[in-house]
């Protein structure tokens, strides 16, 4: 048998892309409430009030919105305030994930749904809620798989203190991963503090004004503080706690066989493996020194940071694996963001341009385990794609089962011939939620369509797809059927 008797077969969902909520129960207001539905040209936008008191919408903001809040809600559809509801409609969801036989399922808090304004008292009709959903997936044998910080902040810490890139933020999002902890001490076992943390991050995600390279690799610099004592807090408040952070992963690849490509590609290569290196060894690498130089970055470390991080060394890498990437000189200076990069000619691509690459995910694993050592978990793969129901709201997503099933096949070959050992798959957005880079509906995930469309328009009733049977057949042979074609349709 492949895959271990204990594989966490699962689903993962972001709250800001699935809870929904917004105003209710005491939730206070999240740097993603701010931004609009976008499309895949444009990405997404934020909406700010300008200290004339004009209204415009930027890429990234650059003022504070400083005006009643409900001044900024007036025209723009921000699909965070609703996603797809689980908010109410979590015992549904969670008995349909249940039905498709999970072992896990991973969600994310809203920290401002526990604090508000981010400090002060803890909102208990804010807990309230997540203990009933504790309590649904407890009912079906669910392990939770709960992610911290899933890329957002409650917008008073970025209005009050420019998120990140203050100190002081680290003590209050010990303070809440301490909470979080004590709370569901006996309640969860698998914990992720930061979602994809080495990408570089916008405005929602690490609430900063600026978004030079000084200032989004110092506001890193306090998330990997900010980590390693909720590391350590975890460990003191529950020894079996498995603590980790999820990293955007994808492989990469020289355009050619030219040297300097080559090389372009291994230094692009560390650079997206920089921060799992510094939080699950414990200490900046030797190449910190040349990275951060070549940037321009100049890093407030103080000693006792050093110390923390040591202290607060990861239990296991979570991923995110969605495509791969090829690296040239040109591509290395100029991609932003650590995924992307130059199309793949020996690959097909997803309707939204992402290069489809079963055979890197295994390549992938086995490089980080080589370099770690360390269980991966792997967090989020999947395809988003635009699913058409029929008149009988019937989804035939085979592109979907076939993307699943090649990747699956190249997992089990790492757990089975590789000996990686992998902790568990959760395939991203099992129930159809918002994209995060485009806010758009129809580029869907899921087992499990949701009747909602790219301007919140739907009843978001639910409604399985052909890949929830597929999926739920995979669970229950524990990947044995994998390689059983039923069908022939690739995208
Ligand atoms: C990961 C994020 O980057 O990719 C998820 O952790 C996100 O939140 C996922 O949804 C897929 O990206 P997108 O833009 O297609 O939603």
């Amino acid at each position: 048998m492949a895959f271990p008797v204990d594989f966490l077969w699962g689903g993962a969902t972001s709250n800001v892309q699935y809870e929904g909520g917004f105003g209710e129960g005491g939730r206070g207001l999240s740097t993603h409430d701010f931004e609009t539905a976008g499309s895949k040209e444009q990405g997404r936008q934020i909406t700010l009030i300008c200290a004339d008191g004009n209204r415009s919408s930027v890429g990234i903001r650059e003022s504070f919105p400083d005006k009643a809040e409900a001044e900024i809600f007036e025209d723009c559809y921000y699909p965070s305030h609703r996603a797809v509801d689980f908010y109410h409609f979590y015992k549904e969801d969670i008995r349909l994930c249940a039905e498709m036989g999970f072992r896990i399922f991973r969600f994310s808090i809203c920290w401002s749904r526990i604090f508000p304004n981010g400090e002060g008292e803890p909102n208990e009709e804010g807990l309230l809620f997540y203990d009933h959903v504790l309590d649904e997936l407890e009912r079906y044998h669910i392990e939770p798989l709960i992610t911290i910080c899933h890329d957002d902040m409650p917008n008073e810490l970025a209005r009050r203190y420019d998120g990140w890139s203050s100190r002081h933020v680290i003590e209050l999002y010990v303070n809440y991963a301490v909470l979080l902890m004590e709370r569901y001490c006996n309640r969860c076992r698998y914990w992720l503090t930061f979602n994809e943390i080495n990408l570089i991050s916008g405005y929602a995600q690490i609430g900063t004004h600026k978004q030079d390279y000084q200032t989004i690799y110092q506001a890193k610099h306090h998330m990997m503080l900010a980590s390693a004592k909720a590391v350590a807090e975890g460990h003191r408040i529950n020894p079996d706690f498995k603590i980790g952070t999820m990293y955007a992963m994808s492989a990469y690849y020289p355009a050619d066989s030219h040297p300097l490509n080559v090389e372009a590609c291994y230094r692009t290569r560390r650079e997206s493996l920089f921060f799992s290196d510094i939080m699950l060894r414990g200490y900046y690498p030797n190449y910190s020194e040349i990275l951060l130089a070549d940037k321009g970055i100049h890093l407030d470390i103080r000693e006792e940071d050093r110390e923390v991080l040591r202290q607060g060394v990861l239990d296991y890498m979570a991923i995110s694996y969605y495509r791969s990437s090829i690296i040239s000189t040109e591509s290395h200076f100029r991609i932003m963001k650590i995924i992307g990069g130059e199309p793949n000619p020996c690959l097909r691509k997803t309707p939204w341009d992402w290069t489809i690459d079963p055979v890197g995910l295994r390549t992938t694993l086995n490089e980080l385990y080589d370099r770690y050592q360390k269980s991966v978990f792997v967090v989020e793969n999947g395809l988003g794609a635009e699913d058409v129901p029929d008149e009988n709201m019937e989804i035939q997503d085979d592109y979907r089962i076939d993307y699943l099933r090649q990747h699956l096949q190249e997992l089990k070959k790492a757990v089975e011939t590789d000996h990686v050992p992998v902790l568990g798959y959760t395939m991203w957005g099992c129930i159809d939620q918002v994209s995060l880079s485009t806010g758009e509906m129809k580029k869907r995930y899921g087992f499990v369509y949701v009747d909602m469309d790219d301007e919140g328009q739907g009843s978001c009733k639910r409604y399985r797809k052909k890949s929830f049977d597929w999926y739920r057949e995979i669970i229950r042979t524990n990947g044995e059927s994998i390689n059983e074609r039923s069908m022939e349709n690739g995208l």
